[in-house]
């Protein structure tokens, strides 16, 4: 009998990392749904048991290398491997460069890059240890590549997001193991629904063909494809989810 693959989605929460993971547990899939906001972490693993899938929730903070360390040993104590880590969970701050606390900046680095890399390393890690050749999939984000005012430190972020993604892969592609990102453009979740100046998003959707948000499932389908055997020449690549976004 072939095992279950087992994925890890941190920010499964919400938005991309809630489609995400109901997106994986519709096709079989165990989930671990590992988030730090508990109660719509819990939501997400109710509605994916009541819909017959299997999940568990984690409750994490992805800044903190032993919450993730941690997290990683959980999900192979109660389903014995992990086969997909989505490094996925995000912030944004909008505010322009010159009036940036220097809180939000190291919050938005803490979370957004330290946190993809902490996941790279203790999935990979267990992954190596295990003998199993997973898949670690990276939220990159098209501001990864291309600038906009008031948000220089997810610029930041996301353009080491991409450069992790890439290094990784050289270093774990010995070990079977694939390491690559997508790069969604603008999309429907709370991340720019927060946004307090609603011209952003008008002017976001205005870059996207068809003018228009991306829906999360399409970032979910676009994720999934790319945990799948048969995306193994996608290596080290950046994968853009992002309806032709353009600056
Ligand atoms: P979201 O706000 O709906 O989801 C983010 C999730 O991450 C939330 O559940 C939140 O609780 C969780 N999270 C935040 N900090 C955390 C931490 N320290 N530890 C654990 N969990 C934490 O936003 P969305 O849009 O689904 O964002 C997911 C990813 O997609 C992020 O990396 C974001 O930067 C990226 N992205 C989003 C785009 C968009 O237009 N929405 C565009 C490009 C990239």
């Amino acid at each position: 009998m072939i095992e279950k693959r087992v994925a890890v989605i941190t920010g499964g929460a919400s938005g991309i990392g809630k489609e995400t993971a109901i997106k994986f547990a519709s096709k079989g899939d165990r989930v671990v749904v590992a988030d730090f906001n508990e109660q719509l972490g819990d939501e997400t693993v109710a509605q994916i048991i009541a819909d017959g899938g299997e999940a568990i929730f984690v409750k994490t903070d992805v800044s903190k290398y032993e919450d993730v360390e941690s997290l990683i040993q959980k999900t192979v104590d109660t389903y014995g491997r992990i086969d997909v880590m989505f490094n996925n969970a995000g912030i944004g701050r909008v505010t322009p460069v010159l009036d940036l606390d220097m809180k939000d900046y190291h919050r938005v680095i803490n979370v957004n890059q330290h946190g993809v890399a902490h996941g790279i390393i203790a999935a990979g890690k267990k992954m190596r240890e295990l003998g199993i050749k997973g898949v670690i999939i990276n939220t990159a984000s098209v501001f990864g590549f291309l600038a906009s005012p008031g948000t220089f430190a997810y610029h930041a972020s996301k353009g080491a997001v991409i450069m992790m993604t890439k290094s990784a892969a050289l270093e774990l592609s010995v070990h079977g193991i694939r390491v690559v990102a997508v790069a969604p453009g603008a999309v429907d979740t709370p991340i720019i629904q927060g946004y307090k100046d609603k011209g952003m998003i008008d002017d976001m959707k205005r870059k996207v063909m068809g003018n228009k948000l991306t829906q999360p499932e399409q970032v979910a389908d676009t994720v999934y494809l790319l945990s799948l055997p048969e995306a193994s020449a996608i290596n080290g690549s950046v994968v853009m989810a992002d309806e032709g976004f353009a600056s």
